[in-house]
């Protein structure tokens, strides 16, 4: 990776390890106040957690309820933050399954390893690692979900020729990640904080689905699409319209 991309990750690290201490204050896709990624599920789908646990959510939607999960699937989730969505796909995989969820940030490690021993969730694993480089055999997952994370990696095509290396055949990929109509300029893309906050680092959604398409998925969907508040940016005329999608894909047999 070049010393500018390594850079961006390097932010974007620095950045998440800050947020996960202010958990509560922190924030993601948002302008700095308080910002609350569970609001993107169901109540009935976060009600099922202890109140022990801490269900942080830097996220911009819910890729689990769309990934059809499976009784012993092997679901993994990429930039796997304080571990929600591997928490609530834990449950629907059941003992016979496993989640395995990969982020690069220690101090989200740590998180998500403190909510795992509270939660007893002992068929879900947190690993160290980078999203264009996967900590992961080849073609061992059912599933890999994301929430709100490819937008903020600097290799886009790594990460779904990863992400189509680690899936078994038929394998599924379901994200929740924010996409533009149109571009950024790069002088809003040397924004670091903006891109932190899982704004100009996104790409138009035409150019995210050719990405994932050249990595060699098929039947790949957009399946909703809810807006996101970027105006904190600038005038809302110079920027493209900012939102978060729904995206699944499949992994051809053969
Ligand atoms: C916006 S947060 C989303 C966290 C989680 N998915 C959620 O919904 O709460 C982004 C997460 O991805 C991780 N991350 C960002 N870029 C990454 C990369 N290139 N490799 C591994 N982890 C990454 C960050 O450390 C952070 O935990």
């Amino acid at each position: 990776m070049s010393d500018s991309k390594t850079e961006i990750r390097d932010s974007v690290r620095d950045y998440y390890a800050s947020a996960i201490k202010l958990a509560g204050q922190s924030s993601c896709c948002g302008d700095g106040e308080q910002y609350d990624g569970a609001q993107f599920y169901d109540p009935s789908v976060i009600d099922v957690m202890p109140v022990d646990v801490d269900v942080t959510s830097f996220g911009c939607g819910d890729p689990v309820t769309i990934a059809s999960l499976k009784p012993g699937d092997t679901v993994l989730d990429l930039g796997s933050g304080a571990g929600l969505d591997c928490f609530l796909a834990a449950k629907q995989v059941g003992e016979t399954g496993h989640v395995i969820g990969v982020d690069m940030t220690p101090e989200m490690l740590e998180k998500a390893n403190a909510n795992r021993d509270k939660l007893g969730a002992d068929n879900v694993e947190f690993r160290q690692g980078h999203i264009e480089a996967l900590p992961v055999d080849d073609a061992t997952v059912d599933v890999v979900i994301s929430n709100c994370v490819i937008n903020l990696s600097p290799d886009k095509a790594a990460v779904f020729a990863e992400t189509f290396r680690v899936l078994k055949p038929s394998g599924r990929l379901s994200v929740s990640d924010i996409v533009t109509e149109g571009d950024f300029t790069p002088e809003q893309r040397a924004e670091v904080d903006a891109w932190a906050a899982c704004i100009t680092g996104a790409v138009d959604v035409d150019e995210y689905l050719t990405l994932i398409r050249e990595a060699g998925f098929v039947d790949i969907e957009v399946v909703s699409k809810v807006e996101s508040d970027s105006t904190f940016l600038g005038e809302k005329a110079s920027l493209p319209r900012v939102y978060s999608a729904r995206i699944t894909a499949t992994k051809p047999t053969n």
